[in-house]
């Protein structure tokens, strides 16, 4: 007992000690923070919320100026974006470290799937359900762009997004909340390591806060109506999640929310993010968005424009010029608070202090550092592993897959085969002093593949857009000769991404009539469709045996397809997003509600919530995926069938890989609260497993189900979970049910 009681003591000593000397630390920042906030002019003040985009390239409409050299001599800059490598922000830096109080510029960069090594793109990513590659795929990029003089990276993007007519969906992680509060918070951790200030830390931005996803009609700065229920239920909860894992900065979104321009909604900015989660970062308007209040309407002009965002919470102005242009005026006019200014410095300069940057300046300005790390052999290592779980295998009749490694002739064929920088998807970073000679194309990947054991033809078919068929009778030519043909069509990378929606999904251009000429050879066909969205290709998901969804894979896409295609890497990966049979589904998602008339299948539609000119059902649904084995589940055990509000249940079942190839399988848990004061969702997906199993072998997996998981914001918008029954469903997408059983929470 008394050996106990000291070792108690001893814990409390040492926290203590531990508590004191954090405190001590961070006290320190903040004593650092106010020690200089004291010094500063007005001028010197509102300079730190003013961030310009340096003329290296633009991502929005630019707005040239004509000294910002001499500004950021004065202080009165406190930010740059997209100003990259080790040269050019050390040159950057210099100027700064001549105005009167030496305060050092933050650079800031869209680092969203790699700087120089090229991830897939993050919707990709999303679909490898595997956290810790997301992370470390954040790590590395933050690696690279930290060695190349960047601070601060605008990422992760966590808009939940159920309708891919909208271009950003790539750069998110899809339509599940539960997976993407999960995602995001990984990438957090990936981006900002274990504290800011480490060399290979760059700041994370939770973008755009918030809803962005939900615009009207999926098209892009367009406006978003939801109530405050559907809100905290469904689009705040990633952004929550960023909160927890500490992140350094928000970043606010285009759109107007229930008739607030974010960037100016003081509900989202002030109450929720800074008042009830507690934020202590800052939060940069997206690019211009100050300014363009003025075309929302909800202002006259930049004046009233600058004091509704600042006084909204809105610290920094990203390219408007509002903040530097009034809010002096503002102050004088008692419009603004000098306390509110003064709030927004602070934790701008807290930041600042927290990477180091007033102790060396220059500490992320190592050329020597950035050679090493842009070159660094592991990262492509890392790249290719995520981008071969990104792959999903959407069909595969007679087991065409994997291509066996004897395989006489392949006719690769499709505009996408050769092309280079394509693989990049939208959102890529041309990192200064860097060709494209790292990126491995789908051609190359096959090349390295076979080597001269198979020979390879090729030929490109047709465009990826226009009507030209011209290229279709060498394509037919060339694929007569070979024993498998491989077709690679979808979009260019540029008909996703930002301001590119698109009102149909479909394949652009002659590329299924290509594949139908090629079909009508006879030949085994398999495709492969790059892209950054869901797409509709009935004719292709109709008539082709084999295909995979290779999405934008980045700078090793060639060699994880190659991968897969030759069973080196058994495809995982599953849909985080639904892909709709047609546009006219759209928004069509798994956790829907069941409504009055729920129709059960395609022959139950009378009087009924179903179109009565299309099935009710996707083409492919959320969590969906094929494998080159199977997987039995069975034994589904609950440890009690009644849990009281504090208890917990454990679920737990055996999962058999019943196939040929050694696999991993994504277990997907799924609830649904069968009755409660609001309706909802018939399943929401509550957790999930992704394990490895040797052909034959088999694994017990168990969730643990606890209050939280059993909770819903209620008309209260209380975060509540109510007595009743639950299902509880265990399966490998969200219409691949494979166990079901019910619970009660009693009370
Ligand atoms: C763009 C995007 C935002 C990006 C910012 C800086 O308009 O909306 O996601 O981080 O500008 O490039």
């Amino acid at each position: 007992m008394r050996k106990v009681t000291s070792k108690i003591l001893f814990i409390i000593i040492l926290n203590t000690i531990l508590v004191q000397a954090l405190t001590a630390q961070t006290k320190t920042i903040n004593q650092k923070v106010d020690s200089v906030l004291s010094l500063m002019t007005l001028d010197e003040k509102i300079g730190q919320l003013n961030q310009y985009n340096d003329d290296w390239t633009a991502t929005g409409p630019v707005t040239l100026d004509k000294d910002k050299r001499g500004q950021i001599q004065h202080g009165q800059v406190g930010s740059l974006l997209n100003c990259m490598g080790t040269e050019r922000t050390r040159s950057w830096q210099k100027i700064a470290m001549q105005s009167r109080l030496k305060i050092p510029l933050l650079f800031g960069q869209d680092v969203i799937h790699g700087f120089k090594t090229t991830f897939p793109i993050p919707l990709a990513e999303s679909c490898s359900w595997d956290l810790d590659a997301i992370e470390l795929s954040a790590r590395i990029a933050a690696t690279e762009a930290s060695a190349s003089g960047i601070h601060w990276t605008f990422a992760p993007m966590v808009d939940i997004c159920r309708d891919p007519r909208w271009g950003r969906v790539m750069e998110g992680a899809g339509e599940d909340t539960y997976l993407g509060s999960k995602i995001a918070y990984a990438r957090v951790k990936g981006f900002q390591g274990d504290k800011l200030g480490e060399l290979n830390s760059v700041m994370a931005c939770a973008k755009h806060f918030a809803a962005y996803g939900a615009a009207v009609g999926g098209r892009d700065y367009n406006s978003v109506d939801m109530s405050d229920r559907q809100l905290w239920e469904t689009y705040l909860p990633p952004f929550k999640a960023t909160v927890d894992a500490h992140i350094a900065t928000f970043m606010t979104s285009f759109n107007d929310l229930n008739g607030v321009p974010s960037t100016a909604n003081k509900y989202l900015l002030t109450d929720i993010l800074k008042n009830k989660w507690g934020f202590d970062g800052f939060v940069v308007s997206d690019w211009g968005a100050v300014g363009e209040m003025i075309e929302h309407g909800n202002v006259k002009n930049g004046y009233e424009a600058a004091q509704a965002a600042i006084n909204a919470g809105c610290d920094m102005d990203m390219e408007s010029r509002d903040y530097k242009n009034n809010l002096e005026q503002l102050v004088k006019d008692n419009k603004v608070s000098i306390t509110r200014i003064d709030d927004a410095v602070r934790r701008i300069l807290r930041k600042k202090f927290e990477l180091g940057l007033f102790a060396d300046p220059f500490r992320f300005c190592n050329a020597d550092r950035e050679q090493m790390e842009l070159n660094n052999p592991n990262h492509p290592i890392a790249a290719r592993n995520i981008a071969r779980e990104s792959i999903v295998l959407l069909k595969n009749q007679h087991h065409l897959l994997p291509l066996s490694k004897d395989t006489k002739t392949i006719a690769f064929i499709g505009p996408l085969v050769k092309a280079v920088k394509q693989n990049k998807g939208f959102w890529d970073v041309e990192v200064p002093g860097t060709d494209s000679s790292f990126i491995v194309s789908q051609w190359q990947g096959l090349e390295n593949k076979v080597g001269n054991k198979t020979k390879l033809l090729y030929a490109k078919g047709c465009d990826i857009d226009g009507n030209n068929r011209n290229g279709f009778a060498e394509a037919v030519k060339v694929a007569k000769q070979a024993d498998v043909v491989i077709l690679s069509i979808g979009e260019r990378r540029d008909l996703s991404g930002e301001a590119k929606s698109r009102s149909n999904i479909n394949i652009p251009g002659v590329q299924e009539e290509l594949l139908k000429a090629l079909l009508a050879t006879g030949k085994p066909v398999v495709v492969l469709i790059n892209a950054g969205r869901p797409l509709v290709f009935d004719f292709t998901a109709d008539n082709a045996p084999a295909i995979l969804y290779t999405w934008w894979l980045g700078s090793e896409a060639g060699n994880a397809i190659a991968d897969v295609l030759f069973g080196d890497y058994n495809p995982s990966a599953k849909l985080t997003m639904t892909f709709p049979l047609s546009v006219g589904q759209i928004p069509i998602y798994y956790n829907h509600f069941n409504t009055g008339r729920p129709a059960k299948n395609d022959n139950d539609r009378d009087y009924k919530s179903a179109y009565i000119d299309l099935s009710i059902y996707p083409r492919y649904e959320f969590g969906y995926g094929l494998s080159y084995t199977t997987f039995q589940y069975s034994k589904l055990q609950l440890n009690k069938k009644k849990i009281k509000s504090g208890e917990q249940l454990e679920a737990s079942a055996t999962i058999t890989n019943t196939g040929n190839y050694d696999g991993e399988e994504i277990v997907q848990l799924y609830l649904h609260d069968l009755v409660s004061s609001i309706v909802r969702p018939v399943m929401e997906l509550k957790d999930f497993r992704k394990i490895k199993l040797k052909a034959g072998e088999s694994k017990t997996i168990t969730f643990v189900i606890d209050k939280e998981k059993l909770s819903f914001f209620n008309q209260q918008l209380q975060w509540v979970a109510e007595p009743g029954e639950f299902e509880l469903m265990i399966g490998a997408s969200s219409r691949d049910i494979r166990l079901k059983d019910r619970f009660e929470l009693v009370e």
